[in-house]
């Protein structure tokens, strides 16, 4: 498979997002999903994809600690495509079990505590929704952190075993922000109010202008290793 990827990178590089998107979802239909956070990038990504095909499987993952404004874009979304994002929660005695060990907040006490959250509340429902699924497209760019600057367009997950699409990797966030004023794409407020990239609401700050994109993400750790473990790097591929 990496070497399969390896040819088809040089292959669709320069082509457009929603060309590839076209391809992708056609030649994969039913065994490709989009995994949307509601995000500005996600959100281009649903208008692209519901535009192609109206019936494409987009799923979020709800950790049950999201903000109001992403339930609120959530609906927008829904309301404005007439459609329903698929909704992965985590499994209710996993959580409860969390609570017991680490407490409501334990995510702040440690590194240990923080992945444990993010495993029970997003890591185990996503390997759920991509179950069957041979490519899974996300809203990452390579200028989102350091820790994606090698991002490519496709790349093999050895985590989840699939192919992961990034048709977006190559964007600069005023790209992002030119598709959704050009399609009127709905957004989520917080972007408007210092926020860049949005997750859980306890793990997620407004930053200064011209900030690192995600330096309001688990502010508190290192930026060399603030990812949730959705999207950690197979060094191998
Ligand atoms: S995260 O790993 O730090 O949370 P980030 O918020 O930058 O990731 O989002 C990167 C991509 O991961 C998104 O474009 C989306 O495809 C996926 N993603 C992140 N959070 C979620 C979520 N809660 N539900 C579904 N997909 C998500
Ligand atoms: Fe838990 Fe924070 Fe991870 Fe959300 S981002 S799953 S609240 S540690």
């Amino acid at each position: 498979m990496r070497e399969k990827i390896a040819k088809l990178n040089p292959r669709f590089k320069n082509q457009e997002p929603k060309t590839l998107l076209k391809h992708f979802l056609k030649e994969y239909e039913g065994k490709i999903a989009f995994s949307s956070s509601f995000g500005a990038e996600d959100q281009v990504l649903t208008d692209m994809i519901l535009k192609i095909q109206s019936e494409a499987e987009i799923f979020t993952l709800d950790t049950g600690r999201l903000p109001q404004q992403t339930y609120d874009v959530m609906n927008r979304t829904n309301l404005k495509y007439k459609t329903k994002i698929k909704v992965y929660f985590p499994q209710s005695r996993d959580v409860e079990r969390l609570y017991q060990k680490q407490g409501i907040n334990g995510f702040y006490d440690s590194a240990e505590n923080r992945k444990e959250c993010c495993f029970v509340r997003k890591i185990a429902p996503l390997k759920r929704a991509l179950e069957g699924v041979d490519i899974w497209i996300t809203g990452i760019r390579a200028q989102q952190s350091p820790t994606r600057q090698k991002a490519e367009l496709l790349e093999w997950d050895e985590a989840n075993m699939v192919v992961k699409l990034n048709p977006i990797v190559s964007w600069s966030q005023s790209d992002v922000w030119d598709y959704i004023k050009e399609n009127d794409v709905p957004y989520n407020v917080l972007h408007d109010k210092g926020y860049p990239s949005i997750g859980c609401a306890p793990c997620t700050r407004a930053v200064e202008e011209g900030a690192d994109i995600r330096s309001g993400r688990w502010w508190w750790e290192n930026p060399e290793h603030k990812e949730c473990g959705l999207h950690i790097k197979d060094t191998k591929c």
